[in-house]
């Protein structure tokens, strides 16, 4: 609403046409033909618009970065960890490998131990037949583990693909070890299992039966929904009605008291359009649903499918739904859905994707609305009222349907509203594959939303929303060096840890590292609800139950001005402006110092300061965080890097630097500081082996270099002892860019003398390795 607001001010490039705004609730499926057309042809800078405020992960870890260390799981001639399920203690961990089932014990932190495994391949027989059927016998044609529930007290249930030919069985279990799968026990699963290890699927345990979506024949082109073992009649979807598009893809399966729900994707039917359009769905099904008599004999009498939106104003639609999990209603909020999206069309070649939150009440009365009919002449879809039949079709109610209701069922399976959801995060070049969620409780009581999202390219982003804000991105962690998607996360509670699986094995996420926030003030900025400021041990800690009442924390703001503040709020305003420590470096004269400063913060800007006065311009720079110093008379005294983050600044590191021509009395200000003397990496002018080249450093070779030539320029300033000639002698230096290292390379010809300007790091870059040397040059 807004947008047409303005959109009417002026036509400029950056407001969207009136068609643009965005899907409201019940809104007409022609218009949303018109959003995609309009956004299709008019090539709108969709993302550019909304990425301006899309979060940014605060701190990203590298795979291996030992500040979040992970424990993987792997075990020689083991692959493809698709599907985790944790016991009913939560101590043990169930995984379906490649043709075998591990026990896990994930009771003590580290490394999952190994209790048994228990192998389970595809018989001899059928992986002849499925290389027969031109099927790969190097990648396709095995058992891959694609259900796993907890059936009962003593049996787990687990099916597979079996080389293109679905299999289930029990598996005992003795004190949650595994007892070996006789094959007279397997039996078929289609139905339960895909064929093919690339199909989607789902499937979930809820009062002793299995219901299960997913693709019914080897071609891949059946979809189904179907409910198994337990005493209730197995039902499934009719396929000659069409109430799933061939090409559904499941996702999810959540079951509440009454219903059953599915989350699938499939092709919208309801939508004319010249492409093939994606759309998502819910469906749900009746849990004491027994099928009809006459009709529908064996079927489904309560199959119902609704539209699932999740979309931002100002990006494309995100119409193909990836996972969805439920949180179950916590002290004050309802049931609610959360689940990921991603787009069927890119833009610049990188997909994007959201979250979206459904209130499963939104859900409900969708499913009591209106109906939707297809005109059968005309190919159309029509609204359909709510028909005058009681009970009305589809609901749960006891007892056989009318024949009439049954009649109805068949035609009318899907609703005329959508289910709209709420974005809570949205993030382009990001293709969120899967998602655990939990509240947290922080300190002050409120209960934060934390969602574990699993990419593409096998990152863990922690997200976090608060209250009625948008979701902030506490870390990415890239648990993988080579890019590969998330397969299965799953939460374990009592374990306080995260597991992924992957195709090599499963890593272990603790959900914190809080000793990575070194003061409060980060501590608070990290917003992080698992981890507060003790301020009796001076420490960042994971936050334990019951919640210490005097740890400090603000997960809603982050504002360290008033949780880190010392004594009486207000009085004390920038309660760490203080420097914890300051660390001493001798300077040598004629020397390079080169002082690191961490770039922890993604979200902080940094610079420096020295003392009061302003950083010497030309005798320094900024390479990579670190401020690289051309020692000479006079610069001696206090150097701090400042990061200012949420509008709140505090020293990140602070140097005082002891020039041997100056003595410099310290600022009355800092006394009392405690003092610590540091190796800062210095880089003798003169004399030493090049290391540049070895390490690779070449830019800051560079920085050196161009330090280096303004010592050079200095001393024609002196000889020439004439401002207009020094600057003409400047100018003039030139020397070879691509020299090795070694030899004496005073200045490359494309530097400029204008020292670089700080770039703005990740925090991927933080240079926290303030012992490594400089570089040293001939
Ligand atoms: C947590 O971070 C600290 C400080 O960076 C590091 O020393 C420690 O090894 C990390 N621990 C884990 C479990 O990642
Ligand atoms: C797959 O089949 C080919 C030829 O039929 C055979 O050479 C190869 O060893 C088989 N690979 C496996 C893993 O069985
Ligand atoms: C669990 O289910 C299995 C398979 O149906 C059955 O054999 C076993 O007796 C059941 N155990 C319990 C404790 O009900
Ligand atoms: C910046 O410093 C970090 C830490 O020392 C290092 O890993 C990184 O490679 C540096 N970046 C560049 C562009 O030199």
């Amino acid at each position: 609403m807004e947008r047409e607001r303005r959109g009417d001010q002026e036509p400029s490039g950056d407001s969207l046409p009136p068609s643009m705004a965005l899907l409201a609730p019940g809104q007409d499926p022609w218009s949303l033909l018109g959003l995609l057309l309009s956004q299709l042809f008019l090539a709108l800078p969709l993302t550019a618009r909304g990425g301006g405020q899309e979060p940014l992960p605060r701190i990203t870890y590298r795979a291996g970065d030992g500040r979040r260390a992970l424990s993987l799981f792997h075990q020689k001639g083991l692959q493809d960890f698709d599907t985790l399920l944790l016991s009913g203690d939560g101590g043990t961990l169930y995984v379906g490998a490649r043709e075998a089932i591990l026990a896990l014990d994930i009771q003590d932190p580290g490394v999952p131990k190994l209790k048994n495994m228990i192998p389970w391949p595809a018989s001899d027989r059928k992986k002849t037949e499925c290389a027969f059927k031109k099927k790969s016998n190097e990648t396709q044609c095995f058992n891959f583990i694609r259900v796993l529930v907890s059936f009962n007290a003593t049996h787990l249930y687990g099916c597979g693909t079996f080389a293109f030919s679905p299999a289930c069985t029990f598996i005992e279990l003795r004190d949650s070890y595994l007892l070996p799968i006789s094959e007279d026990k397997v039996v078929e699963g289609k139905g339960q299992s895909p064929f093919d290890p690339a199909h989607k699927h789902t499937a979930v345990l809820a009062d002793g039966m299995l219901y299960s979506g997913t693709m019914n024949n080897f071609l891949g082109s059946e979809p189904i929904l179907i409910r198994t073992l337990g005493p209730q009649p197995v039902l499934k979807t009719d396929n000659f009605l069409r109430w799933l598009q061939p090409d559904a893809s499941f996702v999810a399966a959540i079951p509440s008291t009454q219903f059953v729900y599915f989350f699938f994707e499939e092709t919208a039917s309801e939508f004319e359009f010249f492409e093939k359009l994606h759309t998502s769905r819910v469906a749900r099904v009746c849990k004491n649903d027994v099928g009809g008599d006459k009709l529908l004999q064996k079927k489904w009498t309560t199959f119902l499918k609704a539209q699932l939106l999740c979309t931002q104003p100002g990006q494309l639609p995100f119409n193909v739904i990836r996972h969805a999990v439920l949180l179950p209603a916590a002290a004050s909020a309802e049931p609610r859905v959360y689940a990921t999206f991603s787009s069927q069309w890119q833009i610049g070649g990188t997909r994007s994707s959201a979250v979206c939150a459904f209130s499963l009440k939104d859900i409900k009365r969708v499913f009591e609305g209106k109906y939707k009919e297809l005109n059968k002449e005309t190919s159309r879809w029509t609204t359909y009222g709510v028909p005058e039949i009681s009970p009305r079709p589809g609901s749960c109610s006891v007892g056989p349907s009318s024949d009439k209701a049954l009649t109805f069922m068949k035609d009318h399976f899907l609703m005329d509203e959508q289910v709209v959801g709420t974005p809570l995060l949205v993030k382009s070049g990001v293709e969120y594959t899967r998602l655990a969620v939990e509240i947290a409780q922080g300190v002050d009581g409120h209960g934060h939303l934390v969602l574990y999202l699993g990419t593409a390219t096998g990152a863990l982003h922690k997200a976090v929303v608060s209250g009625d804000s948008s979701a902030h991105l506490v870390e990415e962690i890239q648990l993988f060096p080579d890019p590969e998607p998330v397969r299965n996360l799953l939460l374990a509670p009592e374990q306080g840890a995260v597991f992924a699986g992957f195709s090599g094995g499963i890593w272990r996420v603790p959900r914190a590292n809080c000793s990575v926030y070194e003061s409060c003030v980060d501590c608070v900025l990290a917003q992080d609800p698992h981890c507060a400021w003790d301020p009796e041990s001076g420490t960042c800690r994971l936050l334990p139950t019951p919640i210490p009442k005097s740890w400090r924390q603000d997960t809603e703001r982050g504002n360290p001005g008033w949780a880190c503040a010392t004594g009486p709020v207000g009085r004390s305003h920038q309660p760490q402006s203080r420097p914890q420590i300051i660390k001493e470096v001798l300077a040598v004269p004629n020397s390079i110092l080169e002082l690191p400063c961490p770039h922890l913060s993604a979200l902080a800007s940094y610079r420096w300061s020295h003392g009061t006065a302003k950083i010497p311009e030309a005798s320094s720079a900024v390479y990579n965080g670190s401020l690289v110093l051309l020692l000479q008379g006079g610069v001696g005294g206090l150097y701090q890097c400042w990061a200012t983050e949420k509008g709140f600044s505090y020293p990140v590191v602070s140097y005082w630097v002891h020039s041997q021509d100056q003595t410099l009395a310290l600022d009355p200000e800092l006394a009392g500081i405690p003092r610590e003397r540091v190796e800062a990496p210095l880089t003798r002018v003169g004399g030493g082996a090049a290391l540049a080249g070895q390490r690779s450093y070449w830019p800051h070779f560079l920085t050196v270099t161009v330090l280096l030539a303004l010592v050079l320029s200095g001393a024609l300033l002196l000889l020439l002892a004439s401002p207009l000639g020094a600057l003409r002698a400047r100018g003039k230096v030139q020397g070879c860019g691509t020299l090795p290292p070694g030899e004496k390379a005073p200045l490359s010809r494309d530097q400029h003398l204008q020292p670089p300007k700080e770039h703005r790091t990740s925090a991927s870059d933080v240079d926290a390795d303030s012992s490594r040397l400089g570089t040293e040059m001939a």
